[in-house]
């Protein structure tokens, strides 16, 4: 955990100066954030040793989300993410959910599941029993194949069987449950599959099928909750309670149209999704095992709902709750490997996968509230070109203070364009020297 999450005016200084800050707020030292960061932190040579035809590395903007709170403890939270605004938003309102007491998180044992088809099943009901009286054995033959994770405290611990179509179909699918620890668990329980796969299938009278993961991992959820205060909702043109009901209106929107629901979730998955990469986790198993679980009663509803609820003064605060199966790892993978997956771990300082999986589903809890708030408001356009102008005039040849005139000349004038910001330039540079600094 960090020292605090809170800088006030974080976004006017240098990367320079950010770099301070967060170096003395986490503790990682200054020159782990340049040599992790500068660059991209990978370079090629590592890079080839990662993936097959390497030609080079791609580098994405790489940001930290601020005033996350989460069970009472401070986060600077790194995310990496090439959309404007996402960090912003979720920094945003994660200011709002730390006045009404920051977020609440759960997370499961970190089971995760092998899957093991049998085809060609003549007899299910009987194949079923026959695996499920053998369940001691199948575990221990499991264990077996994974001993660093048994040492380590982990293993298998459960196993289900399930007939899959009709008898005419032969199939019958086992899932074996493996605690993983600390680790995301693919490699972990695709092991145990191909380990266990041929005793299932004499089990059975039947034959292997696929020995895999699912990446519906829904033994292994997290569930994050937050209570903002009607107050710290309000906007210019709407009170704070309007703002509630625009919020629960933007929530039932999602959870009656599977079209509305989609993008939510998309908002709650921009954060979760920066998250996943910074930390050098596997982003399309997120993706996967949320969008599935989204979808489980075979209506596509939101992860994250919102309700009103009424304070003991009478006042009306803003609850949310989001949950989703969360495979992420703090150990193994990318992360021995590449150097900003593992500073981003430093500048966690979290204790291990269940820590990193309730910061990771606050921040996306957090990017829900940004958007649902913007959309319920002023709609998501204004905010998003107020962060666009800033892109605008850099590219049109703005540097230091003259960045945020040229952006607000821009935004103010509905124009953000790049002619736009040429000629607002053109008017400050003109501007006597007195009001130049002024602005600086
Ligand atoms: C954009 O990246 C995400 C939003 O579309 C999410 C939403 O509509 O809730 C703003």
């Amino acid at each position: 955990m960090a020292r605090t999450s809170r800088f006030p005016g974080f976004y006017k200084i240098t990367v320079a100066e950010r770099r301070l800050l967060v170096s003395e707020a986490t503790g990682a030292s200054s020159r782990d954030i340049e040599v992790a960061l500068d660059g991209g932190g990978l370079d090629a040579e590592t890079a080839d040793k990662f993936v097959e035809n390497v030609l080079g590395t791609y580098a994405l903007p790489y940001g930290v989300c601020l005033n996350v709170r989460v069970n009472h403890h401070d986060h600077v939270v790194p995310m990496v993410v090439e959309e404007p605004s996402v960090v912003a938003a979720a920094s945003s309102a994660a200011k709002m959910v730390r006045t009404g007491g920051g977020f609440e998180a759960e997370v499961d044992a970190p089971l995760m599941t092998s899957q093991v088809q049998l085809t060609h099943v003549a007899d299910a009901a009987a194949a079923m029993a026959a695996i499920l009286g053998y369940k001691a054995e199948i575990l221990a033959l499991a264990d077996r194949a994974i001993p660093g994770l048994v040492q380590r405290g982990g293993g298998a611990r459960g196993l289900d069987v399930r007939q899959l179509g009709t008898d005419e179909d032969g199939m019958i699918v086992v899932h074996i449950h493996v605690d993983c620890r600390d680790a995301m668990g693919a490699n972990l329980v695709n092991t145990v599959a191909e380990a266990v796969a041929d005793r299932l299938a004499v089990l059975a009278r039947g034959k292997v099928g696929l020995r895999i993961l699912t990446n519906l991992c829904d033994k292994r959820r997290v569930r994050v909750s937050c209570s903002v205060p009607a107050s710290e909702l309000g906007t210019d043109t709407m009170s704070g309670e309007d703002v509630i009901d625009g919020i629960v209106n933007a929530s039932r929107f999602a959870e009656l149209d599977p079209y509305r629901a989609a993008t939510h979730n998309k908002g709650v998955m921009n954060g979760i999704d920066a998250v996943t990469i910074a930390t050098g986790n596997d982003w399309r198993a997120i993706e996967a095992g949320a969008h599935a679980y989204a979808a489980r009663s075979g209506h596509y509803a939101p992860l994250a709902v919102w309700r009103r609820a009424v304070a003991e003064d009478g006042t009306g605060r803003l609850v949310g709750r989001l949950e989703l199966p969360m495979a992420l790892g703090t150990v193994g993978g990318t992360l021995r490997v590449h150097p900003a997956a593992r500073l981003s771990l430093q500048l966690l300082g979290v204790s291990g996968a269940g820590d990193l999986a309730q910061i990771a589903a606050a921040v996306g809890l957090a990017n829900n509230l940004s958007a649902v708030r913007a959309l319920a408001t002023d709609g998501i356009q204004r905010g998003h070109m107020a962060l666009h102008a800033r892109s605008v005039a850099v590219a049109a040849g703005a540097s230091g203070g003259r960045v945020e005139q040229v952006a607000q000349m821009i935004v103010e004038a509905r124009d953000v364009t790049l002619e736009a910001a040429k000629r607002a330039l053109e008017v400050i540079s003109r501007a006597p020297m007195t009001a130049q600094l002024e602005g600086e």
